[in-house]
């Protein structure tokens, strides 16, 4: 098993995926890992859909971009415009939904985002974090993604397998954030 601070470091976003699937065995995982993140008040309030489905996957970001297309804020409007994917391609679609009456499923939904692409990536594969699929989130023909009653669509994880022509970029992190108090 890796040391956690050397998966933490290798994690980087990835935008370029290989065609073909993540293993079963390697989505358990994945999906194990996403159910152990800590929750407020012990509410698990999380949902995972897991998108595999080529079609729709490709529909899901050309909907986004054409709603992306129409915003106010050109750098959104020109993401919307361009003929690149927003959720690059990826073979696995992983949406996180939380409940909305519990007591706070946006932090626990984003802590359990983390832990499948720590585990990912112990698992050399690419993960990338994707909050612009909200904006197919908001649309009517979301209704395909038939998210439980009582839960929001937040988040979406692309999972694959790393492209060979992937650039990853280590990118220089702030190192003036922290306050010691002693
Ligand atoms: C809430 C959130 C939303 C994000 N949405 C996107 C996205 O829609 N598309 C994308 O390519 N990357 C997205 N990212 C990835 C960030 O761009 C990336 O984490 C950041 O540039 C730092 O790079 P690193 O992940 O390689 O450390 C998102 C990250 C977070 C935390």
């Amino acid at each position: 098993m890796d040391n956690i601070i050397e998966v933490i470091k290798k994690r980087r976003s990835i935008r370029k995926f290989k065609e073909n699937q993540i293993k079963e065995e390697e989505l358990n995982l994945i999906l194990e890992a996403a159910v152990h993140a800590p929750s407020g008040h012990n509410d698990q309030p999380w949902h995972f859909t897991v998108i595999q489905n080529k079609e729709l996957i490709e529909k899901i970001s050309d909907l986004s971009k054409a709603e992306m297309a129409k915003s106010n804020e050109e750098w959104i409007a020109k993401i919307g415009s361009s003929n690149r994917s927003i959720v690059h391609n990826v073979p696995t679609l992983i949406i996180v939904s939380g409940k909305k009456d519990s007591y706070s499923p946006l932090v626990d939904c984003s802590a359990a985002v983390e832990n499948m692409m720590l585990e990912s990536t112990s698992l050399n594969i690419g993960t990338c974090w994707l909050g612009l699929v909200n904006y197919f989130f908001k649309i009517e023909e979301a209704k395909v993604l038939n998210i439980k009653d009582g839960y929001e669509p937040y988040y979406a994880v692309g999972i694959g397998y790393i492209s060979d022509e992937c650039n990853i970029h280590s990118i220089k992190r702030n190192a003036d954030v922290f306050t010691y108090i002693k």
